[in-house]
């Protein structure tokens, strides 16, 4: 009884549930200001912002913010941040970009977006390339060579490594006998005569006396290393076999089962900041030299 009288003197809704009025305080003072505050912030916000949603965009606001303003603001600020980095990167040769430990770091993270952008829809996310179609490059295999000019080379003028089909150019058996020296050699285990064979079929020629590859030019050819057990086109007899045969990237309009190694060039798309980021990201890729 005596906590129902505790508040008399207020009047009542006349609603009364079990003894239990119910009051008409008002509600309290904080909550009144936040009552008040926030109409007041949705009126301020719909006149400053784009808010109500009209037949064909909305309006405006007073402010003229739009997302893409903003995003390009965004980009604008990013680009202030890289500007005096860019620079550098284009004064600088390969081997002071990998030396200074700030700038290789600029790079490496440039190069990441670049790289996913550009080269993993072939390459790979990690630069392990796709057997048979697409280059390992992080195995610090070379076909063109891994220093740092050579890879910018090669991302800027793309590459075309090219191999004659052997069919038809020379006998059947010595295709066999070809495939077979190889599998040994990739196991260093090719005879002497097999060497003067590889010489005699022209072999040696692109892939060299001792065929480890690379031996047209300081750069390399793009001929494989065939002693180290690393394959560009797989290495069962079978593999082998079709790439004696049908070679690298004829034309398949004549040779349809030729190996088709195509690396598009870039240097028209990219920058040659750009590119050196991206060769800097790829020599380490391949453990660096
Ligand atoms: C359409 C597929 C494709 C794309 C995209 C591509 N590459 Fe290649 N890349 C290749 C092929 C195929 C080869 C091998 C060419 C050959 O064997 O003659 C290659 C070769 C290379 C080589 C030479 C490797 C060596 O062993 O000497 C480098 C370096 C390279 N690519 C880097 C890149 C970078 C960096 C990018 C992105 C800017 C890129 N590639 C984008 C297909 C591609
Ligand atoms: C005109 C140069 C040239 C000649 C001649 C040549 N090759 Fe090649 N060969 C290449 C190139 C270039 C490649 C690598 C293709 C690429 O990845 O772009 C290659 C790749 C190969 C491969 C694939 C290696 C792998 O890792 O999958 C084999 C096997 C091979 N050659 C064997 C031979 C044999 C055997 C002969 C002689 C009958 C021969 N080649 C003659 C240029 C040549």
């Amino acid at each position: 009884m005596a906590k129902k009288d505790k508040a008399p003197q207020v009047a009542d809704t006349g609603h009364e549930w079990d003894g239990i009025r119910e009051l008409t305080n008002p509600p309290p003072r904080w909550w009144m200001i936040s009552l008040h505050a926030s109409w007041i912030f949705c009126l301020v916000y719909l006149v400053l912002y784009p808010s109500i949603p009209l037949l064909h965009g909305s309006t405006k606001g007073l402010l003229g913010w739009t997302q893409i303003k903003e995003f390009k603001e965004a980009v604008a600020e990013n680009d202030a941040i890289k500007a005096p980095y860019l620079k550098k990167v284009a004064d600088m040769d390969g081997q002071a970009l990998m030396a200074d430990p700030a700038m290789r770091n600029f790079a490496e993270s440039s190069a990441k977006a670049l790289f996913g952008d550009n080269c993993a829809a072939c390459h790979g996310a990690g630069g392990q390339g796709a057997a048979g179609l697409f280059p390992n490059l992080a195995d610090d295999d070379w076909l063109f060579g891994g220093d740092f000019d050579t890879i910018v080379e090669s991302i800027t003028d793309g590459r075309e490594g090219s191999m004659p089909a052997h069919e038809g150019m020379i006998e059947d058996a010595q295709i066999n006998q070809m495939a077979d020296f190889v599998l040994a050699a990739a196991q260093g285990k090719a005879s002497k005569q097999g060497f003067i064979r590889f010489d005699e079929n022209g072999c040696s020629g692109c892939h060299g006396e001792d065929a480890k590859g690379g031996v047209i030019n300081d750069l390399g050819s793009g001929a494989a290393n065939l002693t180290d057990g690393i394959w560009r086109f797989g290495g069962s007899r079978e593999d082998i076999l079709r790439t004696i045969r049908y070679g690298v990237n004829e034309d398949p309009a004549d040779v349809p089962k030729t190996r088709i190694a195509i690396m598009p060039a870039f240097g028209e798309k990219l920058s040659p900041e750009a590119i050196k980021m991206l060769a800097v990201k790829v020599h380490q890729f391949g453990g660096g030299k």
